[in-house]
């Protein structure tokens, strides 16, 4: 069998464009939505993740600002920058750019930003809403890799998706997530005993793992979905995921690529978030 490729710039062009749309629809009842990106120091991979925020907002007409804080910023400057953004009526959504230098704790951050302008998903309460399956703010890669799984026509409900990660970021949420479909979820992770064993039962194999082209086809039942989260780059410069495409493409029934699969879906779903909630803003 030879997979189909999930093109995940195509899904999410598709959904750009329904966002295009909509971005004109809240612009004439006077209300133009507003994402703001704090970055904080100058990681290139942060950097380089910025921009094509950024410039996505730009293309389907979201107001964007990036506001720069030196790596050596207090966390109470910090904070009370977070805290100016929640009172501003014309910011829709407040995203601070991770990792965070070591003297600033992710936690206080995150929680710091108020629940309605939330657009990563990561506050406890957003994570708490989407747990029991309350309308919230969904985290942007998880939620993209549904639309991914969703766009090959397949029915989840019933499926056996397994999931390799447990990050708070990709693995837990993602897990619920398919759950709330209906699948039958596993997770493993990186304490998991027989790992192939257990991954090669899925219908759905989700690699959310963080290491260059793990996964091969030891790993993976015959017609199955692959959906590959990872972005690792290797010493010949290259981008690759967590799987060993070139095994899988010719065992699994659809498989997404690295780059141009789970990437621009990611940045998606925060255009999502953003429009959503300068949405809402009209209905205050
Ligand atoms: N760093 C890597 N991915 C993400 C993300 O989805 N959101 C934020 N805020 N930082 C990140």
């Amino acid at each position: 069998m030879t997979a189909m490729i999930i093109d995940g710039k195509e899904v999410a062009k598709t959904i750009r464009e329904r966002l295009t749309q909509e971005v004109k629809m809240i612009i004439d009842r006077g209300v133009t939505p507003g994402l703001v990106v704090v970055l904080v120091g100058n990681n290139p991979a942060s950097e380089s993740y910025v921009r094509g925020k950024i410039k996505a907002c730009g293309e389907v007409g979201i107001r964007s600002e990036v506001i720069r804080m030196e790596a050596t910023v207090s966390e109470a400057e910090l904070l009370q920058t977070i805290e100016r953004l929640n009172q501003d009526p014309e910011v829709d959504g407040i995203l601070v750019q991770l990792p965070l230098p070591a003297h600033i704790s992710e936690k206080a951050v995150i929680d710091t930003i108020h629940p309605d302008k939330d657009v990563d998903g990561f506050h406890p309460v957003s994570v708490g809403n989407m747990v029991i399956g309350n309308e919230t703010f969904l985290p942007c890669t998880p939620h993209g890799i549904i639309e991914l799984i969703k766009s090959t026509g397949t029915d989840i409900t019933g499926k056996h998706a397994v999931v390799i990660g447990r990050s708070n970021i990709v693995g837990k949420p993602v897990a619920l997530l398919l759950l709330q479909e209906n699948a039958t979820v596993t997770i493993c992770h990186s304490r998991t005993a027989s790992l192939a064993e257990i991954t090669r039962q899925a219908d759905i194999l989700v690699a959310a793992i963080g290491k260059p082209q793990v996964i091969g086809k030891e790993h993976v039942k015959p017609g199955a979905i692959v959906i590959d989260v990872g972005v690792n780059r290797i010493e010949t410069g290259k981008l690759v995921g967590d799987c060993k495409f070139d095994e899988l493409v010719d065992i699994a029934s659809y498989i997404t690529p690295v780059p141009g699969g789970v990437g621009p879906m990611t940045i998606t779903m925060l255009l999502q978030n953003t429009v959503r909630s300068a949405a809402s803003r009209i209905a205050r």
